[in-house]
């Protein structure tokens, strides 16, 4: 975080319930106390609210349900994942920001954040529905030290860590589709899009996009993913808090990076499974235009799905369609 405003959020964050004084607000921004007064005053405007106690300081009451970069900040647990927030009421994509901003050398963790996405991007160049306010669409930059042929393991980590915030919001227990579709009672609440740069023995940046449907109304998914999407209020008949959705999605997404940079691939494959859509079940699919069947045993640590054919043969499928 840079400015005074966004690291007196960060300390009035860490003493939510206690009072703080301003004398040892200004000496940790080496700011006078009018100083930090008068940042307290713009803070209020913002819709914050404090209780503010002669000779005890200051004590946050209120923020406001609202996302902002401050907002987001506040709650927020991590280290290095969203230490530095762009939000946007609109924009093309936070994908396409974000990957501009990870080639122009940004540093592992920034979060690009959008009310509402003009051009909002699916897998395989598709289109995402997103130019709406009732959703999480985010993208984050990581740069982390792995091989190139194992930056799709970010993309089923990323799955699990929706798994558990979806779990943890809302008591559900999603499900995961291949590689990358989070459902919920078969239908898709969420989708991942994991693009990389890499060289050699080595990933430049990975920056992963996230888009969760959390406050649509049924009526407002339209064709063509009208029959096939659904959201957090349709499932639970609840709104949600975006900022905090936003911040348990950090929280979580940090806590499981960082293991898997220290523990590698395992438990997150194990978890992924956990939760697969029809693992152990007979799937079509279609490699060049040629139908096959088998039954979907597993993943490799490459991120491919792994068939047991008829002739009990396994097979690796990297790009095939599966008709699910
Ligand atoms: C998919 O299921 O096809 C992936 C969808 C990913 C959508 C997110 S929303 C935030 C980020 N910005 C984009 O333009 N796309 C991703």
């Amino acid at each position: 975080m840079s400015s005074t405003r966004e690291q007196l959020i960060k300390l009035l964050s860490h003493h939510a319930n206690t009072f703080v004084s301003g004398q040892w607000l200004s000496d940790q921004l080496s700011i006078s106390r009018t100083a930090v007064w008068k940042q307290i005053k713009q803070l209020e405007e913002d819709g914050y609210r404090f209780e503010s106690v002669p000779n005890k300081g200051y004590r946050l009451t209120y923020i406001p349900d609202k996302v902002s970069k401050n907002t987001v900040y506040w709650g927020l647990k991590t280290k290095s994942i969203g230490k530095k927030i762009e939000h946007y009421d609109q924009i093309e994509s936070t994908q396409t920001l974000a990957i501009k901003r990870a080639q122009e050398g940004c540093d592992e963790g920034l979060v690009i954040i959008a009310e509402k996405q003009i051009a909002g991007r699916g897998r395989r160049a598709r289109h995402w529905d997103s130019n709406h306010d009732k959703g999480v669409w985010l993208s984050l930059v990581l740069r982390p030290d792995i091989m190139p042929i194992q930056s799709p393991q970010l993309t089923l980590l990323t799955a699990t860590v929706l798994l558990d915030v979806i779990e943890e919001i809302t008591q559900l227990k999603p499900e995961v589709k291949w590689p990358n579709d989070i459902l919920i009672n078969g239908k898709k609440v969420a989708g991942i899009l994991t693009q990389a740069q890499a060289e050699h023995d080595q990933v430049h940046y990975a920056v992963i996009g996230i888009g969760l449907n959390v406050n649509q109304e049924k009526s407002e998914l339209t064709d063509p993913i009208k029959h096939s999407a659904t959201s957090l209020q349709i499932e639970t008949s609840k709104s949600y808090s975006k900022q905090l959705v936003i911040q348990t999605i950090l929280n979580r997404f940090e806590e499981v990076y960082f293991n898997y940079l220290k523990d590698g691939f395992k438990s997150i494959k194990t978890k992924w499974l956990k939760s697969a859509y029809r693992l152990g079940e007979r799937l079509e699919y279609s490699i060049n235009g040629e139908v096959k069947s088998g039954v979907f045993i597993d993943l490799s640590d490459d991120g491919c799905l792994i068939i047991e054919n008829d002739d009990r043969q396994q097979e690796k499928l990297y790009t095939a369609k599966i008709h699910w």
